[in-house]
């Protein structure tokens, strides 16, 4: 149940008489000017890519993750960066607290605090001391008076949303949200807190490793999809300009090991998948993949039985991505396959080769999206051997290049 605010709504009929109509209203686009966005910058240069170029004044930002992911981390250095006067506001957490967070990323930086959980006194103090940059911490922390609710209910998430919002847009101030993540994977709240606001950001990783990814998966202002890539050491997180260098950095020649390209919004990274065939000793061999999606997973080992008349049915398949990156498209099947063939077959792949291509269920290499602009990069970091849909069309060559 979700209580709401309601206006008491006025009796109408027609819209025909209302005052102020006026055809004039309707717009030809030709004669719209085209708007540029005032930006500024983060000061971080994978932040300011993911949010297609800085921060658009007066809009709304949600950084979603886990909890002890990082969000608190990646805003407080946004707020210590940005040129201006940042707030921070916590709920959450104590100032005592916030200042052993800051000390550790810049020694003895200044930062005003506000605890404070009423979002109307928030509102009051952002229209009154007019900051540059407002960090909630966090939104579910946030409520009103005016509803019964308690704090971190759906109606009371998405009424402060809606507070700030407003704040912001009267007073051009740019304000960034941290949301926790539910289990289930949501923004915890509403998933309306995502309409809400003009850019929804999460911040990701995989448990055990340092890096970071920040990902856009809504942006009013600029494009999708887009990545920054960090690594959480002991003064926060560090972005990291060469993440294919890095990810590849502590490879070694062993059987399992294959490299493929990713495409994280527009730019291409190279990442290694990992692949160990072991003997099973339950029933129901295991497929299980670390960054990879299972389902995929099973899918493809599939193939390379009938396909390839592999017998994997008394395996257990576990595949990593190397670096704590999760996959989320088709063309990393062809890597996983290989290292797959490469572990089973305990013969590892030749070293500077890449693998590209989506896996059909019939065993075929289907086409990529950005082939190209993949090839590219591999061919600039030294990889010289490139196995994807241009040259081959089924996975059995693969075979063949085992050593
Ligand atoms: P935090 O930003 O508090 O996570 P969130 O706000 O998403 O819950 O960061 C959590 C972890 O990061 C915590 O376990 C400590 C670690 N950390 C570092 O490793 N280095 C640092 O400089 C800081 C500030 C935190
Ligand atoms: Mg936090």
């Amino acid at each position: 149940m979700v209580e709401q605010i309601t206006t008491p709504a006025k009796n109408k009929t027609s819209f025909n008489n209302k005052p102020g109509i006026n055809t004039s209203n309707v717009t030809q686009l030709k004669d719209v000017e085209k708007i540029h966005y005032d930006r500024v910058s983060t000061g971080i240069s994978e932040f300011d890519r993911v949010l297609g170029g800085g921060i658009v004044k007066g809009s709304v930002v949600l950084v979603a993750g886990d909890p002890g992911i990082g969000k608190s981390t990646l805003l407080s250095q946004l707020a210590l960066n940005i040129k201006g006067k940042s707030l921070y506001v916590a709920g959450e957490e104590s100032a005592h607290q916030i200042k052993l967070r800051i000390d550790r990323i810049k020694k003895d930086a200044d930062l005003a605090v506000l605890n404070e959980v009423d979002v109307d006194v928030v509102s009051g103090v952002l229209e009154n001391i007019k900051p540059d940059l407002v960090v909630i911490d966090s939104i579910q922390t946030l409520e009103t008076s005016d509803l019964e609710s308690a704090a971190g209910s759906v109606s009371q998430v998405r009424e402060s949303a809606h507070r700030l919002q407003k704040a912001a847009k009267n007073t051009h101030t740019p304000v960034f949200l941290v949301g926790h993540v539910t289990k289930e994977g949501t923004v915890a709240g509403p998933k309306t807190l995502e309409h809400l606001v003009d850019v929804v950001l999460t911040l990701e990783g995989e448990p055990g490793s340092s890096y970071r990814v920040l990902r856009s998966s809504k942006n009013r202002f600029g494009p999708v999809d887009e990545v920054g890539i960090f690594e959480m050491n002991e003064s926060g997180l560090k972005e990291i300009l060469n993440p294919s260098e890095v990810f590849l950095e502590e490879r070694i020649d062993a059987p399992g090991s294959a490299i493929t390209v990713l495409l994280t919004g527009l730019r291409p990274i190279l990442v290694e998948i990992q692949a160990l065939v072991t003997k099973t000793n339950s029933p129901i061999p295991r497929r299980i993949g670390t960054g990879f999606d299972n389902n995929r997973l099973q899918l493809l080992v599939a193939v390379l039985q009938k396909r390839l008349k592999l017998s994997l049915w008394e395996q257990d398949v576990f595949i990593n991505v190397a670096g704590g990156v999760k996959i989320s498209e088709t063309a990393a099947d062809l890597a996983v396959a290989a290292a797959i063939i490469s572990s089973l077959k305990e013969s590892s792949l030749p070293k500077n080769s890449v693998f590209i291509g989506e896996v059909g269920l019939l065993g075929e290499v289907r086409s990529v999206v950005n082939l190209e602009k993949r090839i590219k990069e591999a061919k600039r970091l030294g990889f010289k051997q490139i196995i994807s849909p241009v040259q081959t069309k089924s996975l059995s060559p693969i075979l063949g290049l085992l050593k």
